[in-house]
């Protein structure tokens, strides 16, 4: 397995790959890997001939309060488990090489972009679209590969592909979750294990709304009521309950069709998010 550092050079190594006629898989991370990530590289692993993966925590999705600074990093404990699901290349560029000193041209969705945690979390989605249009040009993948945990990223990054013609596969994997349902996920680190406990309660209000909609209930306010009772108890803060269109991210007010019930909740000072799809038949 290489590391590699240099955005020039990685670029060198994955044209002279496709030039051999072999296709090349990206999984774009920002470390402190997990079984969500591993899940994404084996599914990588399956379908290409070369895998590559980013390692970048990438400053520009960070607004100014965030935890860009707390943010975990281990790259020696993720080239173990990276070479251990048969990764070829680790890319993990410098701050200074992705974002040069006058960088000044920006990608940016600008209507999914605007709901859930875009409302919250102004200009983060536009640091995600640039940083991933930035490591598709780098890297030149064939395919690419992301998580439903992050469903609004997802939606947002396929859109970008479309919209842009950028000749890349976007393929989206489902949520990993740990025995008792918590969406696996770094920032998971930062819980005490008393809040480790209390953020089961995001999978508890997303598993009882499912329940309610199996049960025939139709009224999102209601859902959302639900969710709010069952999670209040046991957040520091709720960002947002959101039940929403799962093509345009706008909020319903009956479940039909096909609907992505998603939350962000603050588990002390650790925000945490989940969601579920739900398809009425
Ligand atoms: P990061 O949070 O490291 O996640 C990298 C990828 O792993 C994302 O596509 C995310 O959705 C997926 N992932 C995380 N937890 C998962 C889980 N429990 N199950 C399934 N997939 C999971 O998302 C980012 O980094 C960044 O925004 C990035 C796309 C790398 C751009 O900087």
């Amino acid at each position: 397995m290489l590391v590699i550092s240099s955005p020039v050079e990685i670029q060198q190594f994955s044209l002279n790959a496709r030039n051999e006629g072999k296709t090349v898989g990206l999984v774009p991370t920002m470390g402190y890997l997990h079984e969500g990530h591993l899940s994404l590289i084996r599914k990588a692993r399956e379908e290409n001939d070369i895998v590559i993966i980013s390692i970048f925590v990438n400053p520009t999705q960070f607004g100014p309060n965030e935890d860009l600074d707390k943010y975990p990093r281990d790259l020696q404990r993720d080239k173990a488990l990276a070479e251990e699901v048969g990764v070829d290349v680790i890319f993990h560029p410098a701050k200074e090489d992705m974002y040069l000193k006058n960088a000044s041209t920006w990608v940016e969705e600008t209507m999914l972009s605007q709901r859930l945690c875009g409302l919250s979390r102004p200009g983060h989605f536009k640091g995600v679209t640039t940083v991933v249009l930035k490591l598709f040009n780098i890297v030149q993948p064939h395919n690419s590969y992301f998580g439903w945990k992050d469903a609004q990223q997802a939606l947002i990054i396929k859109r970008m592909v479309r919209d842009l013609n950028v000749p890349v596969t976007v393929i989206i994997c489902s949520i990993v979750r740990e025995p008792d349902g918590l969406a696996m996920s770094s920032r998971n680190t930062h819980l005490s294990p008393e809040e480790r406990k209390r953020a089961l309660a995001l999978w508890q209000a997303l598993q009882a709304a499912k329940k309610k909609i199996d049960g025939g209930e139709r009224d999102s306010g209601l859902l959302k009521k639900e969710m709010r009772k069952i999670i209040e108890l046991k957040a520091s803060k709720i960002d947002y309950i959101s039940i929403a269109d799962v093509n345009t991210l706008e909020e319903v007010e009956e479940i039909k069709d096909e609907i992505l019930i998603a939350l962000a909740v603050f588990i002390g000072s650790t925000r945490l998010i989940d969601n579920i799809r739900v398809r009425i038949q």
